[in-house]
């Protein structure tokens, strides 16, 4: 519940910065994970992960060895992501913005990932943003990688997202509130 007020508070204040009303919810962070084979996965990075419902369920799959590394602007988020998981030794908890992804993970000694994990509102972000982020996304993903992006507007993106990735599935998760549901993509296109 304080999740909820807390996010809500942000959702009022900043708008189409925090992109959802609520945190998402344990059907919808599982989902959203769902595809990622954590027996093999070694390296993960999630973006914008509020007061983490998704990281929560990363925790409880990867493995002791698997890094992950877990990006938020807010400032009131990130002290609480790292109150939360910040003591467990494979996970970083970084406040900053998805701006300086790469700097953020060649700071910390790594190149490439397995798998990015978005809840951030990519559609709303300036076009030039959308390209650079991107950019980075593919020059970070290996070449198996798989990228996943939460969204409350279930299926209106996929053309959207088809403009980066080779490959885009979706699924819906009608007991989110509101709906909700998960791009998977795989083939991240090299962009102009
Ligand atoms: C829709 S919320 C998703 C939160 C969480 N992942 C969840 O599923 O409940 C979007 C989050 O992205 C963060 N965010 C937005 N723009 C960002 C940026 N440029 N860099 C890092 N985080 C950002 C917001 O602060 C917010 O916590």
């Amino acid at each position: 519940m304080n999740d909820l007020i807390l996010f809500l508070g942000k959702f009022l204040t900043q708008g189409t910065a925090i992109a959802s009303l609520a945190p998402s919810s344990r059907w919808l962070s599982r989902t959203t994970v769902r595809h990622i084979d954590w027996a093999r996965a070694g390296a993960v990075v999630e973006l914008g992960a509020g007061t983490g419902p998704i990281t929560r369920v990363i925790a409880s799959r990867a493995r002791p060895d698997c890094r992950v590394v877990v990006i938020e602007r807010d400032p009131d988020f990130a002290r609480l992501l790292h109150e939360r998981f910040g003591s467990r030794a494979n996970f970083d908890v970084v406040q900053g913005d998805v701006r300086d992804l790469v700097a953020i993970l060649t700071d910390r000694r790594l190149t490439a990932v397995d798998h990015v994990i978005s809840g951030l509102p990519v559609p709303s972000f300036p076009r030039a943003l959308q390209h650079s982020f991107f950019r980075d996304v593919r020059r970070i993903l290996r070449r198996e990688g798989t990228y996943h992006q939460i969204t409350e507007l279930p299926w209106i993106y996929w053309r959207f997202y088809r403009r980066f990735f080779d490959q885009v599935d979706f699924v819906f998760e009608p007991r989110n509130l509101p709906p909700a549901g998960v791009y998977f993509c795989r083939g991240a296109r090299e962009l102009p």
